[in-house]
């Protein structure tokens, strides 16, 4: 860590053509943003543009960008590659609601890289991914619950939004009975009811949970790691007893691969942790940030579509998002680009190491490589309330302190840094350590004078959901 009195001073950003903006938002959109997690009160960004690994706000500030979107931005912003080739295409026309080739080109790839899967259909959105998954394992198994693990987010359809990311862990009830929490009103109890709670890496209350309503339970859904809460990873063994428990219960394992996929390895996290599912769900990295997702599965389950099962969208498979599929899934498939993508996570975690490892901090990294967050604590996190009991105040104040310093983590500790392939270009590894460490000095000043959680000048304060 440097000693430098300079970098204790927290650099503050020009914020007036944003301040101007949130101001004339608020008059239309709620909040000012198209969607509560952005909506960061004063401190809401406006983004002018982003190019690889970098985004600039509309004040001109520039940042390197490890938000990505929330992960979908696998390559870089604006690549040349997948935007030609998306241009190309859309001048043929965009929505017909008819199928075109490159929609059958798109689920061919998803096929290829995800060598379990029989079938797949598009959809516009992870949300909507998720929906149709549990509807057809519903279909599928004549049974109407769903189990889904505590601190997983799977969108925000009303079955998706049950136990997500409250700040209080008591509201998720006692912890051998979690009791379903709503997030937000305006889910119907009777919707609510259908989900099950569980907690992930507790493979013995998955075993009771189904020993006791077992026969109700047509599937549980699972990223596979936590991406909610720093990608908490799974503990050694439990997708493959997971597996094996819903397969005695005949109940369907859905994947929910919106982060993970194309992220982790070309198959995603089925390939990464050597776990088939029945069900999965992408998004995010198989359209480099164009709005390309899709649900796929085994041949006999997503054998209730086309006529046991409703799904359809205006939207599903059009041209932009289906060309942008095409070229970034044949980016992933005939490059080394993930490998790039990990082993600059890697390099990244490195430098933190050195930076981190000399201060005594108790801290541990979470998650894989290409997707990661750091938490300040002894324990080894490995569900969803542990990270309750970490430092995250002092990871808040970094976070705030890598903002001001041009590095744009996520400002919620639960958010996992995200690594694109332009991320290998030029000083970006050295620029994210180097930016982390002043941080860091500066936090742990500001905490010697009882500082911590004042934010610094231009700062991003906590979004309003998770
Ligand atoms: C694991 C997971 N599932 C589903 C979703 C919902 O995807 P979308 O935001 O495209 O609706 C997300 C979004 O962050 C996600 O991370």
């Amino acid at each position: 860590m440097t000693a430098e009195p300079a970098s204790r001073t927290t650099p503050s950003l020009t914020r007036d053509q944003q301040l101007a903006l949130y101001r004339r938002a608020l008059r239309t959109l709620p909040g000012g943003t198209n969607s509560n997690f952005r909506a960061w009160g004063d401190a809401t960004i406006y983004v002018d543009r982003g190019k690889g690994g970098h985004v600039w706000d509309v004040d001109g500030n520039e940042f390197i960008d490890l938000r990505l979107g929330y992960g979908p931005v696998i390559l870089g912003h604006g690549d040349d590659r997948v935007d030609d080739y998306v241009n190309e295409r859309m001048r043929l026309g965009v929505s017909f609601s008819l199928t075109s080739e490159d929609e059958v080109r798109a689920m061919e790839l998803v096929k290829e890289l995800n060598p379990w899967v029989g079938k797949a259909r598009m959809t516009v959105s992870g949300t909507e991914a998720t929906m149709h998954a549990m509807r057809i394992a519903r279909a599928y198994t004549g049974r109407d619950k769903i189990v889904k693990f505590e601190g997983q987010y799977h969108g925000v359809h009303d079955y998706a939004l049950i136990s997500v990311a409250p700040d209080n862990m008591a509201e998720l009830g006692d912890e051998d009975n979690p009791v379903g929490l709503a997030w937000g009103r305006g889910i119907p109890g009777d919707v609510a009811k259908t989900i099950v709670p569980a907690r992930y890496n507790n493979i013995d209350a998955l075993r009771r949970l189904f020993e006791r309503q077992g026969s109700e339970i047509a599937a549980i859904i699972v990223e596979p790691v936590l991406g909610n809460a720093q990608g908490i990873m799974p503990k050694p063994g439990f997708h493959q007893a997971m597996r094996a428990l819903t397969e005695e219960f005949g109940i369907l394992l859905i994947f929910d691969e919106v982060k993970t996929g194309f992220r982790f390895a070309k198959g995603g996290a089925a390939e990464f942790f050597g776990i088939t599912p029945d069900i999965a769900t992408y998004a995010k990295a198989m359209g480099n940030g164009y709005p390309a997702a899709a649900f796929a599965g085994r041949e006999d389950v997503m054998s209730v579509l086309p006529d046991k099962v409703s799904h359809g969208g205006t939207y599903a498979g059009n041209r932009i998002a289906a060309a942008a599929a095409v070229k970034t899934l044949r980016i992933i498939r005939d490059t080394d680009a993930l490998d790039v993508v990990h082993a600059t996570g890697r390099r990244v975690q490195a430098g933190l190491r050195e930076v981190l490892n000399p201060t005594g901090l108790p801290y541990h990294f979470t998650g894989h490589p290409s997707m990661f967050g750091i938490m300040f604590s002894d324990l080894e996190a490995s569900e969803y309330r542990d990270w309750a009991t970490t430092d995250h105040e002092l990871y808040d104040a970094i976070a705030a302190g890598m903002h001001a310093r041009g590095a744009m983590p996520e400002p919620d500790s639960r958010e996992p840094w995200f690594f694109c392939e332009a991320h290998a270009q030029g000083d970006i590894v050295d620029r994210v350590v180097s930016i982390f460490s002043d941080s860091l000095d500066a936090a742990l000043e500001a905490r010697v004078h009882g500082k911590i959680g004042a934010e610094p000048t231009g700062a991003m304060s906590h979004p309003a959901a998770g």
